[in-house]
């Protein structure tokens, strides 16, 4: 986010306390309007996946820039519908489903994708006659490792592909309309990985095929990266887009009709817009001893509750720090720098194996701004309230540079509200 200079985040964390969720609007419209011109298959339509960053703020610029939403719970399509968008701009797909979830789903105009068998099922006894998709794991998949991958035997997600003749038995038994193949074969690879999400599309185009006459479009998914270490190159998108329209020029030629494309990229969208602020509390040190070396530690009041990425897949997050008082600050060392949990894994750098991985800062101060990048995706949307942590406010920066909150900090009677709803500790004390 090279708009946000070291003064205007020495600014905003003066203004609205640390932690800080920090997001800029204009990358996220950018980044927006990149994955529109790359593609140039006329019939594509690009569904947010607005798992990576829900806030009703984010929906609205969504909405304003053309996209459609990608669903995954049932308050993800509220928060939807609150942000505006029509039910058909909706598509819900949840591993989860309920009888309920679907009838409401199917009351007010969601499209459903089904990702399992009994999915299928279910759809069929709610609502026979209804049009539907099907989530299709291919065999294969790709991530930045195995928890962010979604394709291949490994995988929970989708219908297996050597069993799509007995999905399309359920479905025909109530009269279910297979109208859309979707697949998600992961998240988070390396850059150069598009030609891999490519290829692998290929097998879920083959599968979409099959699907002949009632086939009105289909759906590859997510998993777009960004580059998340210094220097790596982003994407090549607009390759990767002429690729994608290639393959659905050529694959609504066999079919000898247009069928509508959608992709579903949450990461892609917003990871590069965001930044976590927060402050070093303390440095410590320890002493090499029994073999094991020594450490320098940099404590910041944040932690695994607002940014859950590098503890749970080893993920790489730039980080940096701004002096507090603005002066130059001479040669440092190796830090590792950590959170304010009580949790040992709470620790920012480590390798993708999770062993600390320590980073060359110049001379660090209590005090001092970290600055962690790449934080737009994933970070704010899987935070959590560990330790009765007060969860950290979110603010928005326009494309002139104003700032406003678009979430308020959290508090204690956030953490208390639901367990004072039911329980009253005067009155238990009492009897
Ligand atoms: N579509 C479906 C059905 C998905 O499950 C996902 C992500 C996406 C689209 C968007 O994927 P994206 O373009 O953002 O890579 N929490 C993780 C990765 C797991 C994402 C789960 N599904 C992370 O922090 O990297």
């Amino acid at each position: 986010m090279p708009r946000l200079d070291d003064d205007r985040l020495r600014q905003l964390a003066a203004s609205y306390h640390t932690p800080l969720y920090v997001f800029d609007e204009q990358t996220i419209r950018d980044k927006c309007r990149a994955l529109k011109a790359a593609i140039t298959y006329k019939d594509t339509t690009i569904r947010y996946a607005c798992k990576a960053l829900t806030l009703q703020a984010i929906l609205a610029i969504m909405r304003e820039e053309g996209m459609w939403i990608d669903a995954s719970s049932v308050n993800e399509v509220h928060r939807a519908l609150r942000a505006g968008f029509a039910p058909e701009e909706i598509y819900y797909t949840g591993e989860g489903s309920t009888p309920s979830v679907y009838r409401f789903l199917v009351d007010s105009g969601v499209p459903i994708n089904c990702t399992s068998l009994d999915q299928l099922r279910l759809l069929g006894a709610i609502a026979p006659g209804q049009a539907c998709s099907i989530r299709v794991n291919p065999g294969r998949g790709h991530g930045e490792n195995d928890r962010t991958n979604t394709g291949g035997p490994g995988s929970k997600h989708g219908i297996y592909h050597d069993r799509i003749e007995e999905a399309r038995a359920i479905a025909g038994s109530f009269g279910l309309r297979i109208v859309g193949i979707h697949s998600h074969i992961g998240s988070g690879s390396r850059p150069e990985d598009w030609r891999v999400w490519n290829a692998i599309n290929q097998t879920v185009l083959a599968i979409a095929r099959g699907f002949g006459p009632d086939l009105e479009f289909v759906n590859l998914g997510g998993g777009l990266p960004v580059p998340y270490r210094p220097g790596e190159a982003p994407m090549d998108i607009v390759a990767w887009g002429r690729a994608l329209s290639r393959s659905m020029a050529d694959f609504s030629a066999d079919l000898g009709r247009p069928v509508r494309l959608f992709v579903e990229p949450g990461r892609f969208l917003v990871a590069e817009s965001g930044v976590l602020l927060a402050e070093i509390q303390s440095l410590k040190s320890t002493s090499a001893e029994g073999g094991a070396r020594g450490y320098d530690y940099a404590i910041v009041n944040t932690g695994l509750n607002h940014n859950i990425r590098p503890a749970m897949y080893g993920s790489y997050h730039d980080i940096r720090f701004v002096p507090r008082d603005g002066a130059q600050r001479g040669a440092g060392k190796d830090y590792v720098v950590a959170g304010y949990l009580c949790e040992s894994g709470d620790v920012f750098t480590t390798d993708e194996c999770g062993r600390l991985a320590p980073r060359p800062f110049p001379e660090l101060r209590v005090g001092d701004l970290m600055v962690m990048a790449n934080t737009g995706a994933y970070s704010h949307a899987m935070k959590n309230e560990y330790n009765s942590m007060n969860l950290p406010a979110s603010v928005l920066v326009d494309p002139s540079g104003q700032a406003r909150i678009i979430e308020r900090r959290g508090t204690l009677d956030d953490i208390m509200r639901r367990e004072l709803e039911v329980y009253n500790p005067a009155r238990a004390i009492a009897t």
